[in-house]
């Protein structure tokens, strides 16, 4: 299977009020795909944010709601630590319910909060 995640990237189709996933692909540290048969669905990373790791995780909208979303967070959250990293941080925006429920659920922190974002951060 061949795959280009820059074709993914450039091809989403999720709301942009919420996510801006701009060149991500190319800072990108460590990344889990996300499949359904052969296609890529997916995608959760990490990339440098200032000192930090910051999280980043997309899922193609009709892909949602099947728990993914979870998975996913847990598995690169494991990833990171196998990596030596002690903390990741999320910048999430407000209006973001899906996410911001799953930083709670997940047991993220809220360590800043913006007028239409928040920063979570989560020791590994
Ligand atoms: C955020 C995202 C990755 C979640 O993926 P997902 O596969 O739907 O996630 P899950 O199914 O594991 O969990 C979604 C949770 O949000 C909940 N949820 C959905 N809509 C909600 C809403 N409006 N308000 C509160 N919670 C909501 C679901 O009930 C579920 O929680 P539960 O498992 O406790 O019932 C996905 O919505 C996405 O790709 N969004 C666009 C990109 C994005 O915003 N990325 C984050 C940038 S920081």
């Amino acid at each position: 299977m061949r795959i280009r995640i820059r074709d993914f990237f450039e091809t989403l189709d999720v709301c942009k009020e919420t996510f801006h996933p701009n060149e991500d692909w190319k800072e990108m540290e460590a990344c889990i795909l996300i499949l359904d048969g052969m296609g890529l669905i997916g995608i959760v990373y990490y990339k440098p944010y200032k000192e930090k790791k910051e999280l980043g995780i997309v899922i193609r909208k009709e892909y949602w709601g099947q728990g993914r979303g979870e998975k996913a967070i847990r598995g690169i959250s494991e990833l990171a630590k196998g990596n030596g990293i002690t903390e990741l941080i999320a910048k999430v925006f407000t209006k973001n319910r899906p996410m911001i429920h799953l930083m709670d659920k997940l047991g993220w922190e809220c360590y800043e909060e913006k007028l239409d974002f928040k920063l979570f951060k989560k020791t590994l």
